[in-house]
C-alpha cells in the first residue's frame, strides 16, 4: 500500500479534486495514498452547499483516495480525527494556537485557514473507497469580504511559502496520522484529538435551537458527535448543525 502523496497527480485546472477522484474511483482501481492536486478549481466543494473559493495557484487543493477497509463504517469518523490532526500537525510546525473546529473546521487562532470534505463509499459492510478533500489556505493574502473569518499561512506570517514543499510535508503529516489509526493507536489519537479541539474542557456559550446555552466540550464520540456538558441539565449529545459556537 502506497503513502500518503507517493503518487501525485497535479492538474491546472479541474471542476474539484473530489468530483476527479470520484470519476477515477468509477474508471478503475485507484491504489491507496494517490493524491490529486489542482492549482484552480472552478467549482471546489465546501460542507453542505458551500463552496470553497482559492484563489488559483495561491494554496492547496487536493484530494488524498484511500482504501480504509480495517475501519468499522459505523465508526468512520475515527478517520475524520486522523486527518484533522494531521492538518493540525502540519499548521503546528508554523503556527499556535491552531485548533480543530468540529466537526471539519481548521483554525488558525480564531480565523478559518482550512476545512475538510470526506466522502465515503461502503460495500457491504466495508468501507471501500474514502476521497478526503483538504483545502489549506497558504499564499493567498486576499479574502472576499464574505469570507472575512478566512486566513491564510502568509497572511499571520507575512511571507511566501513553497506550495510543492508544503505539500510534502502535509503529506507526511497526514500519512503519520493516518497509520496511527491502522495501526490502532487510539488512545494517542483520542488525547491529541481532543486537547487540539477549540473548546475542550472550557466552558463556552454555544447556539442550540436558536438559544444561547452555556456548556463545556467533553469530546467528540466514535459516530462524529459532539459531547458536551450543561450546568443543571448534564451531559449532551449533538449532531452536525444541531450545536454552534459563539465564536
Ligand atoms: C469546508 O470547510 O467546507 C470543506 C472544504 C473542502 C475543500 C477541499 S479543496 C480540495 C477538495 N476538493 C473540493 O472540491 N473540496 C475539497
Amino acid at each position: 500500500m502506497g503513502k500518503i502523496g507517493h503518487r501525485l497527480i497535479h492538474l491546472d485546472e479541474v471542476d474539484s479534486t473530489n468530483h476527479y477522484a470520484e470519476r477515477m474511483l468509477r474508471e478503475r482501481d485507484v491504489e491507496e495514498g494517490t493524491v490529486i492536486r489542482a492549482t484552480f478549481q472552478t467549482e471546489g466543494k465546501g460542507q453542505g452547499d458551500n463552496r470553497w473559493w482559492s484563489e488559483s495557484g495561491k494554496n492547496l487543493t487536493f484530494s488524498v483516495i484511500l482504501h480504509p477497509g480495517f475501519l468499522d463504517p459505523g465508526k468512520q469518523f475515527a478517520l475524520n480525527k486522523a486527518i484533522s490532526l494531521g492538518v493540525h500537525d502540519f499548521l503546528s510546525l508554523y503556527l499556535d494556537p491552531v485548533a480543530i473546529k468540529w466537526p471539519n473546521d481548521i483554525l488558525a487562532g480564531s480565523k478559518k485557514i482550512g476545512g475538510i470534505l470526506i466522502q465515503h463509499a461502503v460495500e457491504g459492510s466495508l468501507l471501500k473507497n474514502t476521497i478526503v478533500g483538504i483545502g489549506l489556505n497558504i499564499n493567498q493574502t486576499k479574502f472576499d469580504e464574505e469570507l472575512s473569518d478566512a486566513t491564510s499561512l502568509s497572511r499571520i506570517l507575512r511571507r511566501e511559502f513553497n506550495l510543492k514543499d508544503a505539500m510534502a510535508l502535509l503529506c507526511d503529516a497526514l500519512e503519520k496520522r493516518y497509520s496511527q489509526l491502522k495501526e490502532q493507536k487510539n488512545d494517542r489519537l483520542e488525547s491529541d484529538y481532543c486537547n487540539a479541539l477549540l473548546g475542550y474542557r472550557e466552558e463556552r456559550i454555544f447556539v442550540v435551537e436558536s438559544r444561547e446555552v452555556p456548556g463545556i466540550i467533553r469530546g467528540v464520540d466514535e459516530f462524529g458527535r459532539l459531547l458536551v456538558e450543561h450546568p443543571g441539565t448534564g451531559l449532551k449529545v449533538y449532531a452536525h448543525k444541531e450545536i454552534e459556537f459563539m465564536m
